[in-house]
């Protein structure tokens, strides 16, 4: 929308600490122009602080933000091209919809105020709404009313903190679609805050995940998913079966020998992180298979599944008592039962290789979920 390339969004050494307590430690982050980049961390972590920086609504205590050249962390809210959409959409309950996202514009004196509004409405699929209130629209009609009110102004970068959290499931799901067709539409960098592991991966270009006021990691979903650099982003990105390992030798052809509580497993070489011996070896539990080909073979015994459509998911206990996950896709391969010896297997290669000198359970809080 906007006609002056704006340029990158840049966070360099930006810190906030609230008296004693620091809530965002001091972090380095490049967000590209354009962009559709996910915030995403348990709550706490920092994200709000973050976003409310960039918005000029929270003073740093150390560090700045640029948006292209321009070093804007001094400059007052109002005069940043900026805009933040929250969970609370906040419309003027009194004012038509077309007057709630005009509001901004007239106030400003825009003569082209009602003509730039019904241009957002109909980008959020809401012209026909123009002349209702916000209590004759639904909670995700009204969200969108919101955005469209963000966008009027042709922000540099939309800020969203949580946008969607009020909305049902179902509703949340649409709006995510929606949300990302917007975005590639208008070419505005939207830097969208969540909690929720699937709506980033769903939604966002790059993901960066936040613990504790820090960034973990920064990248494509699959990169985080597959690639995991620590064991918070392991459990908090979706599940993982962490298997205590050694290294223990070149296997050739790329892979590396694993002593894996006195089982040898095969893994790949450049998957192992320099200089490090004593490793958890992270599988994905769709990468494990029941009973399959896998050059890695462990026997276990079944002790849960559970159909759930696409696929049955199996709890397996192996030989040293530790419980693993296993999603195998419900494409006619025999099932088994509570109680039956099974061999799981995969494939070297398919793993991800983390120090083991870290918390295995780090990131599993929110979910409820341990490792055994
Ligand atoms: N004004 C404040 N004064 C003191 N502490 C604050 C203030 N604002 C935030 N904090 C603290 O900073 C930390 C980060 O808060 P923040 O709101 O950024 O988290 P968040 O990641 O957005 O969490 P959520 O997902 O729950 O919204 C929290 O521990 C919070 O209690
Ligand atoms: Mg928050």
């Amino acid at each position: 929308m906007s006609d002056t390339p704006s340029g990158d969004l840049r966070l360099v050494q930006l810190s906030k600490s609230f008296e004693t307590f620091t809530a965002v430690h001091p972090l380095d982050l490049t967000i590209p122009q354009n962009a559709f980049f996910a915030l995403l961390g348990p709550s706490g972590c920092g994200k709000t602080t973050t976003l409310r920086m960039i918005a000029g609504l929270e003073d740093p205590t150390s560090g700045s933000i640029y948006i292209g050249d321009t070093d804007i962390t001094e400059t007052k809210a109002h005069k940043r091209n900026v805009n933040t959409v929250f969970q609370s959409y906040a419309l003027f309950p009194h004012m038509k919809i077309i007057d709630n996202v005009a509001f901004g514009l007239k106030r400003r004196g825009d003569k082209n105020a009602m003509a730039k509004a019904q241009e957002a409405l109909e980008l959020v699929e809401l012209g026909h709404t123009a002349k209702k209130k916000p209590n004759q629209l639904s909670g995700g009609m009204q969200q969108r009313v919101a955005l469209a009110r963000a966008l009027v102004n042709r922000p540099d970068v939309l800020l969203l903190d949580e946008p969607l959290g009020a909305l049902d499931l179902k509703l949340r799901r649409q709006m995510q679609l929606e949300l990302k067709r917007i975005q590639s539409e208008v070419g505005i960098t939207f830097i969208h805050v969540t909690h929720d592991q699937e709506e980033a991966m769903t939604m966002a270009d790059t993901v960066a995940v936040m613990n504790a006021g820090r960034l973990e990691q920064v990248g494509e979903p699959a990169e985080l998913y597959d690639r995991p650099a620590s064991t918070f982003v392991a459990n908090f990105l979706g599940q993982s079966n962490l298997l205590t390992s050694r290294i223990t030798g070149d296997a050739g052809e790329g892979l590396s020998t694993a002593d894996c509580h006195g089982f040898p497993i095969l893994v790949a070489t450049e998957h192992i992180p320099d200089g490090v011996r004593d490793v958890f070896v992270g599988v994905r539990p769709e990468k494990l298979r029941l009973d399959g080909p896998g050059r890695n073979q462990l026997t276990a015994t079944v002790t849960d599944a559970s159909f759930t459509g696409v696929a049955t998911q199996y709890l397996v206990q192996l030989p040293w008592g530790f419980e693993v996950t296993v999603v195998q896709p419900n494409d006619g391969s025999p099932r088994a039962s509570v109680g039956e010896s099974v061999q799981i297997s995969w494939d070297p290669g398919s793993e991800f290789i983390l120090d083991a000198r870290q918390d295995e359970d780090a990131g599993l809080l929110d979910t409820g979920l341990r490792h055994g």
